[in-house]
């Protein structure tokens, strides 16, 4: 019997997720299915942008995309973002991922998407189907072993449940050159290592005002993002830096962030160039920027 390449039906998302999360989640030996990570993708709202190959009722690939919006220097476009690219270990080599890829691009390149963007640390099997590698991650690593560490994060710390969005979308919009839009499902994402996920805050109003998102894994807090005024920086790093005995950070080359953060002398830089893109309906050369904050990726 032959297999069908097919968008997803909500129906799918149990069975769909359940080999997803075998493979990208508990193999890792992470915790957190794919559908509480990331929530607007793994939803029957977003199952048209999930691809899968089927055969005799079993899921045999798949690969999950979002699209969504980019403010970057100063003009928006529209892009789609791919994940979970999977094909079971048996059906491997037999064309199954690359056809979902095909297939995929040539449907959001019909859509009138601008680009598609991914990442991964294995880039090869994607440039030999024409994404280009680009991205200026960079990760951030501290140890605190042998100081003293506060209990918890000290500064502003705010329930997501109770989070003010708007707010923290003024701040951003505010001091941020490039971002993506984010609804309060958006702050619901967890990604990956990330069990736990904090908010904090500093200062009143927008224009003086900061804040960061901290992700926390047993001793390990990630910082996924600081933004804000730069007054804002020294109290919010001192609370996240305190709180765990190993800090990982995620940033970008040349961000406010980034320059702040780089005067620490004990937190010591990789570049993370892990985006790779596909121009749908866009050159490359007119992509504004390139990079994508890792809270927003799935
Ligand atoms: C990566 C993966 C999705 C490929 O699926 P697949 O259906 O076997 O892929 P295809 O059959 O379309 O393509 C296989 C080709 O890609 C090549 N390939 C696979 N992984 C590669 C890699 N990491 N680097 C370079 N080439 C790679 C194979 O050598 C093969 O080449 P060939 O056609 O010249 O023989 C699959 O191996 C997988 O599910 N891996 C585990 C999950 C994972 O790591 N996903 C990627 C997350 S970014």
């Amino acid at each position: 019997m032959s297999a069908t390449v097919r968008a997803a039906l909500p129906a799918d998302l149990d069975k769909l997720v359940s080999l997803l999360d075998a493979e990208f989640i508990f193999a890792k030996g992470r915790q957190i299915s794919l559908a509480r990570r990331y929530p607007s993708v793994y939803c029957p709202e977003n199952a048209k942008n999930i691809f899968l190959v089927e055969e005799e009722g079993l899921i045999l690939s798949a690969l999950a995309a979002k699209i969504f919006d980019w403010n970057a220097d100063g003009r928006g476009c529209r892009g789609v973002m791919i994940g979970a690219v999977y094909t079971q270990t048996k059906r491997r080599g037999e064309g199954l991922a690359s056809q979902l890829l095909a297939m995929a691009s040539e449907k959001f390149r019909q859509d009138k998407l601008e680009f598609a963007v991914l990442w991964t640390d294995q880039p090869g099997f994607y440039t030999r189907l024409g994404w280009i590698a680009s991205d200026c991650g960079m990760l951030g690593k501290m140890d605190n072993d042998g100081r003293a560490t506060t209990p918890s994060l000290a500064v502003g710390k705010i329930p997501l449940e109770s989070l003010d969005i708007n707010r923290i979308e003024a701040i951003r919009r505010r001091w941020s050159s490039a971002y993506i839009p984010r609804r309060s499902e958006n702050y619901s994402q967890l990604p990956v290592p990330a069990d736990t996920m904090n908010l904090l805050t500093w200062g009143e109003g927008i224009e003086t005002a900061g804040y960061a998102i901290v992700g926390g894994r047993g001793e390990t807090g990630i910082l996924y993002e600081m933004a804000g005024h730069p007054d804002s920086f020294p109290p919010l790093w001192q609370s996240v830096s305190q709180a765990y005995r190993h800090i990982l950070v995620n940033d970008c080359q040349g961000s406010a962030s980034h320059r702040w953060l780089s005067r620490i002398d004990r937190l010591s830089w990789q570049a993370k160039p892990l985006a790779l893109w596909l121009p749908l309906n866009i050159g490359m050369a007119d992509l504004p920027h390139n990079y994508i904050p890792y809270f927003d990726r799935i």
